[in-house]
């Protein structure tokens, strides 16, 4: 879609999450069902169920926008999803599987709070007060979610990691 206007580019980057999301929400059960950590898997879990309603803020969005949330596919997150595969495909070591799907999970997140942040300041510019603090709300989701897989591997994961290795 030629970008131009401003709106068409809010439009064009949420339904680039859009689908960045739903295609995030058909890979975690793998990747939740490849760790061994159970405190990783609950939070992987939770992060799913999450993901659900920040599916539908963005619907809620579209919606406001007269605007359709399908039409792109989000290659930046395909490619992320790709290399989890391949690492739990390659498998190893448990306790070291779960700090590189860890690391994986945490660039998945890392993404989403890029085009949450970009689309937040969008919305704010254009006047959308109401997409604005869904989005915002969600960017914080998406930053929790990063804060805990980063306390996980932390205090707990790579610790096991490094043991397995010696
Ligand atoms: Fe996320």
């Amino acid at each position: 879609m030629p970008l131009n206007s401003m709106q068409d580019l809010m439009i064009h980057k949420l339904q680039d999450i859009y689908d960045a999301e739903n295609q995030a929400l058909q890979a975690y059960p793998q990747i939740a069902g490849a760790v061994s950590s159970q405190e990783l898997k609950q939070a992987l879990q939770t992060h799913q169920q999450e993901t659900q309603g920040q599916v539908q803020r963005l619907e809620q969005i579209f919606q406001q926008l007269g605007a359709q949330p399908g039409g792109q596919t989000c290659n930046g997150m395909q490619g992320l999803i790709q290399e989890s595969q391949k690492i739990i495909q390659e498998g190893g070591a448990p306790e070291v599987l779960d700090a590189a799907i860890i690391a994986a999970a945490q660039a998945m997140e890392h993404y989403e709070i890029a085009g949450y942040g970009t689309a937040r300041t969008l919305a704010q510019q254009a006047g959308m007060t109401e997409a604005a603090q869904l989005l915002e709300q969600t960017l914080e989701e998406e930053k929790q979610t990063d804060a805990l897989l980063t306390r996980l591997a932390e205090q707990n994961v790579n610790q096991k990691a490094q043991q397995a290795g010696q």
